[in-house]
């Protein structure tokens, strides 16, 4: 049996990957900040005995030190998927909330990393283990004719750079990172007017990553397997 661990994973795309993956049998670690109000995950486990919910709030480092100690099991795919969009209306340039801004940086960009670096060991034990990070087409420079989402933005492009860096230093273990841009989906995050729905954006990535190796590693991706600009 394969595992997976996904953070964020009580609602929007963290709920809908451990859906998919307990359905096809992975056992499922599912990381969420408060399992006692995690209704719909606590539900899924009633019907997966495969799937395991722990509580981690990924912007506490001695929180995921703990759970990474605790965890006996091999991973075989871990996907940094907790985010926040941070920006808020009346907060655009001029009247920046820099501490809204610090821990969007924490939450999206430095809680990536110290998770990667806590779990790599696990990941490093099977035959081929991959770093996942849920990035956003909203992280590409090239991309951006826009403007505005400052935070959003700088926190998403930070986590590309820090990912890139880490597929090449991993690669030596046989761990690959992918990034990706999951689609503009409907979640609370998305809205109402995403483009797709979280079953196609999970069904899509699912299919990466079944069928990853490791010379794709560092890739920045759509859930459709299309490469995003930088
Ligand atoms: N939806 C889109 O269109 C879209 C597009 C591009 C990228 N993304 C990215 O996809 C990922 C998932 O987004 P989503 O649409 O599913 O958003 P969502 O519905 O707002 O869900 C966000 C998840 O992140 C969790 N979270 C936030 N801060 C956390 C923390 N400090 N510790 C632990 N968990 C935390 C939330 O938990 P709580 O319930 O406890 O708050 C929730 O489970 C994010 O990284 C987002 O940036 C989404």
């Amino acid at each position: 049996m394969k595992t997976v661990v996904i953070t964020g994973a009580n609602r929007g795309l963290g709920l809908e990957f451990c859906r998919q993956y307990s359905q096809a049998d992975w056992q499922v670690i599912a990381y969420c900040r408060q399992p006692e109000h995690a209704d719909e995950l606590n539900a899924l486990s009633q019907n997966y005995p495969n799937l395991h919910i722990f509580a981690l709030d990924v912007t506490d480092h001695d929180n995921i030190d703990a759970l990474a100690a605790e965890l006996e099991t091999d991973i075989d795919v871990f996907i940094s998927n907790a985010g926040i969009y941070g920006d808020t209306v009346g907060h655009g340039f001029g009247n920046l909330d820099y501490t809204a801004w610090q821990h969007t940086l924490n939450t999206n960009v430095i809680s990536a990393m110290k998770l990667a670096e806590a779990f790599s060991p696990h990941l490093g034990r099977g035959p081929q283990g991959l770093f996942v990070a849920i990035s956003s087409l909203m992280g590409s420079i090239a991309d951006n004719g826009g403007g505005g989402s400052i935070l959003y933005r700088s926190s998403k492009a930070a986590l590309n750079a820090a990912m890139k860096s880490l597929a090449i230093d991993l690669t030596p273990q046989q761990i690959g990172v992918l990034i990706f841009h999951p689609g503009w989906v409907r979640t609370d995050m998305g809205g109402p007017n995403g483009l797709i729905n979280a079953e196609e954006s999970i069904t899509g990535m699912r299919h990466i990553i079944e069928n990853f190796e490791l010379s794709q590693s560092g890739q920045f991706i759509k859930y459709d397997g299309t490469p995003m600009p930088w």
